[in-house]
């Protein structure tokens, strides 16, 4: 699959995810084979006003490339103004949101509000292309609800406008996060244009990720909730996709030595008191389904120091390597 002069295969990508798909995650993503990564999601006003925190989003690793940054609004002028900042600082491809559910952003008419109406995205959409040399990219759900699956319409108004690809996260804004996603919607979307649809939703195997192309025609998947704690997800894939078989999952020394990468990237990019918060979260995940692990579960949510952190992770590591691998 292609994005401008950016040859994407195996099609694997990492999803924007806001609060985790920063760049100290996305290093290991892409190390692991993800072939492009869409940083968090960026205000597209914020970023104009000079926001340092926005700013901070979209700074790019050194040689991390390719890589989407996302950016979200609906003012054309605005989002173009937006788009030759990031532009500037090294992406290379514009992603638009047309997917945040969030009320705070629905209500301003960014992210999935845009896709109750089909002229402004496009209009957005064409502002972005005009303004900006690299490829530009949409990440869209299928519609606001069930009674207003918009996406292929839009989707078409997208294509027309100059955009290169669109991401369908098959589900609605009123579906949120919950409830059983319908691949159907990527289908409907794939059978409107030319450019390429990567399905999104849900993937959380090669399996599923083979299920997905299949019943959709997409052109690739992209992975978000399944590559938390487990962003060996994509080596899987490409093995998979090259080789058709699942390789073994990581052992404990592996996934230990993953955790203290992520902390240590993290560290880098925050200072160690925000890094360690943050990184609760992860390892919490990077614990999920190890043997034995839920009393270390609990204790993920106290660790303030690399030290305490480091300590963790090396008892867990004795523990899982006794016991049999069971993960995934
Ligand atoms: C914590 C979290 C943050 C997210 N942030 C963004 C975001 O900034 N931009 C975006 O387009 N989608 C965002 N998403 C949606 C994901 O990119 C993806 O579409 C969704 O999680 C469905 O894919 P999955 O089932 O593989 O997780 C987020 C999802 C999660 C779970």
């Amino acid at each position: 699959m292609r994005i401008g002069a950016w040859s994407l295969d195996p099609p694997v990508f990492l999803a924007p995810m806001a609060g985790v798909s920063n760049r100290a995650f996305r290093v290991l993503a892409r190390a692991e084979g993800a072939r492009l990564c869409t940083t968090e999601m960026v205000s597209a006003k914020a970023l104009v006003l000079g926001g340092a925190r926005s700013f901070a989003i979209a700074e790019l690793e050194p040689g991390e490339h390719p890589v989407a940054v996302q950016i979200a609004g609906s003012d054309p002028a605005v989002m173009a103004e937006a788009a030759r900042l990031v532009e500037r600082m090294g992406a290379d491809i514009v992603d638009i949101n047309m997917g945040c559910p969030v009320p705070k952003v629905v209500r301003n008419g960014d992210g999935s509000a845009l896709l109750t109406d089909p002229a402004k995205a496009e209009a957005v959409a064409r502002a972005v292309v005009e303004a900006v040399r690299i490829p530009v990219t949409v990440k869209m759900r299928a519609g606001w609800d069930g009674e207003h699956i918009t996406a292929p319409e839009v989707a078409e108004r997208l294509e027309a406008a100059g955009v290169q690809a669109v991401a369908v996260h098959a589900r609605t804004r009123e579906d949120r996060y919950a409830g059983p996603v319908n691949w159907e919607y990527i289908r409907r979307v794939k059978e409107r244009v030319s450019i390429p649809v990567i399905g999104n939703g849900d993937v959380d195997s090669p399996a599923a990720a083979l299920r997905v192309l299949e019943e959709t025609g997409a052109d690739g998947v992209m992975i978000g909730r399944a590559a938390l704690g487990d962003p060996w997800i994509f080596r899987r894939l490409v093995h998979v996709w090259q080789h058709g078989m699942d390789p073994p999952p990581p052992d404990a020394d592996e996934r230990a030595a993953m955790a203290r990468a992520h902390l240590d990237r993290l560290i880098a990019l925050r200072g160690e008191g925000p890094a360690v918060r943050e990184m609760r979260k992860h390892l919490a995940w990077y614990l999920r389904g190890v043997p034995g692990s839920s009393g270390l579960r609990a204790r993920t949510a106290t660790v303030s120091t690399r030290a305490e952190a480091l300590e963790l992770i090396e008892a867990w590591r004795e523990r899982a390597r006794d016991e049999a691998p069971v993960w995934n």
